[in-house]
Formats: structure tokens, sequence, C-alpha cells
């Protein structure tokens, strides 16, 4: 048990407010790859073979908590996320085949197109700012721009439908509802809210406005998406409807498939679609152009690569294998920016089942036992700190915490596989087993074409902003001291074609 903690909410605080998962990451150092936590009762599990039997070999005996689930319904519905065992099994086994590599491939035009636009109004912004450097580069919160190609993206490959960078009513009121959620989140209501409905669950369902406003975004999606069906409807017939290109057309045929799958269900997954794609990706491109901003050398090593590379796409661009194969240190920079900062954090499971969970590091107890599994009980809350187990010093070496892409091109430079968990890449970033994410091979075609066609158009430079990460939804930067401006990271960027 890790010592210390609140008479009331034990290490719970402590763990929900420091920054960049430090709290898990300096015990998992001090204590090992499990430990107990006073407060919710949790256990936190980073070790490998632990997070292998709970997310590949039991992942329906290891269930999300009913604390979470009520508030998944409420902002995404009951898709893929919310669901548990055989209607998990069932649902994933129907929206597999959207997300294949030949599918992720056909929304090549959609991806670059979103990138393009994005330049174009990142562009546009900075040559209006009045405010400049002395090289003309603008203060930019970098994280107000790459969500729109995001958005951009999913809403043209889900449904169709464009969010005009940004620009489109919709586009502006998801933003604002998903801001305003995250800032609840990050307040102390987001640290005492879970605690409250763990002793309380029915509160979930109060005609509290904080809580009933988690649905603005899912009736924002899922109203545009019933106007473009019922639009289709009018203009073609059913089954020119189905022909489309778009995630929805797909999920209409295979609808008429799945035993049980009904119209509603379709717009739940949508709106998951939309939710959990978006900003996770934007995410994963924010924390990354912050590190090359602060380390300069990498950012020029990566821009030569992008743009002496002349791919066999249209206009010179990479086709779809070559961004997968034929540029290296992109990649090396991808993973080690996910690697780094995983957008999902943290993630929390309950066991279903009195068990056993083995030990692929041991750990010493405080009688001084060394042991090599844990005996858990059903109910038994388990915490699994993603960040603590992709920065981990004993499996990654003294240089965990270090950004540095260059790892991934060097021999040994990668921990051996019996080490790592069993994700993409040996990292925990879209976790492992039945449930890993689904829109994986999306996110990473997205990071690449995005993160690339910002470098080839513009320098990002560090402000000298001192940043903090706290999770909310998903892991939330801010400057430091100034948690009210809302979440940020600003950067100085400079056109290199002006
Ligand atoms: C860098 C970007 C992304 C990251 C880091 C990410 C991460 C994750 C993680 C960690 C999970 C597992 C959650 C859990 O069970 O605890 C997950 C699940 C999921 N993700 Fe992603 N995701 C990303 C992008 C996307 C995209 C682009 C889509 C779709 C358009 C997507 C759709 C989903 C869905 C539907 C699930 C639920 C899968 C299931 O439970 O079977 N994600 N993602």
């Amino acid at each position: 048990m890790q010592a210390g903690g609140h008479w009331l909410w034990g290490h719970e605080y402590e763990a929900w407010s420091t920054t960049d998962g430090e709290f898990y990451i300096n015990n998992v150092n001090e204590l090992g790859q499990a430990f107990a936590m006073k407060g919710g009762l949790f256990l936190a599990v980073t070790d490998p073979a632990a997070i292998s039997h709970i997310y590949s070999k039991h992942p329906y005996e290891y269930l999300k908590s009913q604390i979470i689930r009520p508030l998944i319904d409420r902002l995404i519905g009951k898709s893929l996320v919310w669901a548990e065992g055989d209607q998990h099994k069932r649902q994933r086994q129907m929206l597999a085949p959207v997300f294949t590599n030949e599918n992720v491939k056909n929304m090549d035009e959609e991806v670059h197109n979103a990138a393009d636009k994005l330049v174009d109004v990142l562009r546009e912004h900075i040559h209006t700012e009045r405010v400049t450097e002395k090289d003309g580069s603008v203060s930019v919160n970098i994280l107000e721009w790459s969500c729109r190609a995001t958005l951009d993206i999913i809403g043209n490959v889900g449904f169709g439908y464009d969010f005009q960078c940004g620009r489109s009513e919709e586009a502006k009121a998801i933003q604002q509802s998903w801001r305003e959620l995250v800032l609840m989140g990050m307040g102390f209501m987001g640290f005492a809210a879970p605690l409250v409905v763990r002793a309380f669950p029915f509160i979930t369902d109060l005609p509290v406005r904080a809580i009933q406003n988690q649905g603005e975004i899912k009736t924002i999606i899922k109203k545009l998406a019933m106007q473009l069906i019922e639009q289709r409807r009018a203009m073609q017939s059913d089954e020119g409807m189905k022909n489309g290109k778009d995630l929805m057309s797909t999920l209409l045929k295979l609808n008429e498939k799945a035993e049980g799958a009904d119209l509603d269900q379709l717009l739940d997954h949508i709106c998951t679609f939309v939710m959990v794609g978006h900003e996770t990706t934007s995410a994963a491109i924010n924390f990354s152009l912050l590190e090359l901003a602060r380390h300069p050398e990498m950012q020029e090593k990566l821009r030569k690569e992008v743009t002496e590379f002349v791919g066999s796409g249209p206009g010179g661009e990479p086709t779809y294998e070559e961004y997968q194969k034929e540029l290296p240190y992109l990649d090396a920079v991808c993973k080690e920016g996910l690697r780094m900062y995983p957008p999902a954090s943290h993630a929390e499971r309950i066991a279903m089942i009195d068990d056993v969970l083995p030990l692929r590091f041991p750990i010493t107890t405080a009688s001084g036992e060394q042991v090599h599994s844990i005996r858990v009980t059903k109910g038994q809350h388990i915490n699994i700190p993603t960040i603590a187990i992709n920065r981990n010093t004993t499996v990654w070496g003294p240089d965990a915490e270090v950004f540095r892409p260059e790892r991934w091109l060097e021999h040994g430079g990668v921990p051996a596989a019996s080490s790592l968990t069993q994700g993409w890449s040996g990292i925990f970033t879209f976790i492992e087993g039945p449930r890993i994410c689904i829109g994986y091979r999306l996110a990473l075609f997205e990071y690449k074409v995005i993160m690339s066609a910002l470098l080839k158009n513009f320098e990002f430079k560090d402000t000298g902003a001192k940043l903090a990460t706290q999770f909310s939804s998903t892991l939330q930067p801010f400057v430091e001291g100034q948690k009210h401006d809302g979440v940020q990271i600003p950067l100085f960027v400079r056109d290199l074609h002006q």
C-alpha cells in the first residue's frame, strides 16, 4: 500500500491533480508495477502480464465501471465504447470491416483535403493577426486548429458532412460544448463528482444542468446525421443512399444484415466515431508539435524528410503505404509522441470475479516478501495509468520521460517485447486485446498527413510557457498557474512561404 494520503479521499486527489501522470510514474518507480492506493480502494497496475490478463485474456471479466458507462451513454451513446460482453462482441464484429487497412486507404482524399484546408485557414489567421514576433511568427493556441482538420475528416468519412474546417455552426457548437466539459472535469468538481457518484450512482440521472449538458454534443451530431439520411432518402432511392462512400452508408448496409441493430444505434456509432475519433487524434498532433517546437533540430530533420520525399500519390504526395514504410523519422516522431502523451492517459476497470493477476515484474510487499501475482476480489477497482505504462523507467530506461524519437530507429532502442504491453508498437496508447482502439489505423494516417502538411508550411517555436497536463476525458494541457484560461498549447507559428 502506498503511504500517506488524505483522511477522506486517500491518494485520489494527488493522483488526479499531479501533472503528466507524475503520481503514478513516481510510485511505479518506487513501489513496482502494481500498488494499492488509498481512497476509492484502487489497485494501480502497469505490469505487462497483469495488463495482458485484464485486457487480452479476460476483457469481459474486467469491465468499465457503472459510474462511467452512464456518462459515456450520455456523451456519445450506446455504441462500442459503452457496450460490454456479448453486446460488445456483436457490435465489434459488425463495425470491424469499417476500419480495415483497405477502407482507411480509401479515405486518402478526405484526409489530404482536410490537411490542406487546415494549412489555408491557419495561414489566413497568421496573416490577419496584428501582433507578430520579430521574425513574423504569431502566437497560436494550436489546440484550436488541429481539431478542425480531424473533425473535418471524421465528418466527411463518417457521414459525408462538411464541418468547414471549424467554421460551420455545428463545429463551433461541438467544440464549445467539449471545452466546457473538459474544463468542468479539470475543476474540483471533476475530482469530487466521481467520488460522489460512486457513493450515490443514481446521481447521474438527476436533472442537473451540468450533467444533462453532457448530452449536447450527441444531440447535435445525431440531428445532423439524421438530417443527412433524410436528405439522401429524399434525393435518391434507398439503394443509392447505401452505396455512398462514407461510414454511414457502410453502416446502413451492415445494419441490414445485423440482427437487432437499429437506426438509433447506427446514429450512436456515428456520434462515437466523431467524438472519440477527432479529439484524441488532434491531441496526439498537438503534443508532438509542442515537443518539436522544443527541439528545433528534430523539427528540421522531420521537415527535411517530408519535404524531400517524392511520393507516388497525386502531386508527389506519399501514398497510404508510403506513409507507413518510407518515412522512418515521421514514423519515429509519431510513435514517440504517442508514447509520451497518450491522449487517453488513464483507464479504469472493475473485476467481475475473484481472480489472480500474474506479474511479469515481481513486487516486494511491506513485509519484504517477493510476490509474482496479486489476488483480486470481485468488485476491485483497478486503475490503469497508460501514461505511466508508456513512461516506465524499469522498462524504457532512465530516459523514459525524455522525448527522443531516435530510440525507435536505434538497434536496441525499444525494449524487448516481453517487457512491453501487447498493443500497437508495444505501447499502451490504443490499449490491447479485443477492445483495442478500432480507429487506430485512421488515427495514424491522419497524424502523418496533417503533421507533414503543417511542417512543410510552418515553423513552430516554443513560447517558453510552462505547461502542465491533467486528465479530463483525455490528457489536457494548460499553462501552469493559468488553468482558468482553459486548455492550451501556445506556440509561435511562422509561415515558411510568405
Ligand atoms: C490518436 C488517436 C486515438 C487514440 C489515442 C485512441 C485511443 C483509444 C483507446 C485507449 C481506446 C480504448 C478505451 C478503453 O476501452 O478503455 C479506444 C477505443 C476506441 N476508439 Fe480510439 N483512439 C484514437 C483515435 C480513434 C479514431 C480516429 C476512432 C474512430 C474514428 C476511434 C474510435 C474508437 C472506438 C469506437 C473505440 C471503442 C473500441 C471498443 O471498445 O471496442 N479512435 N481508443
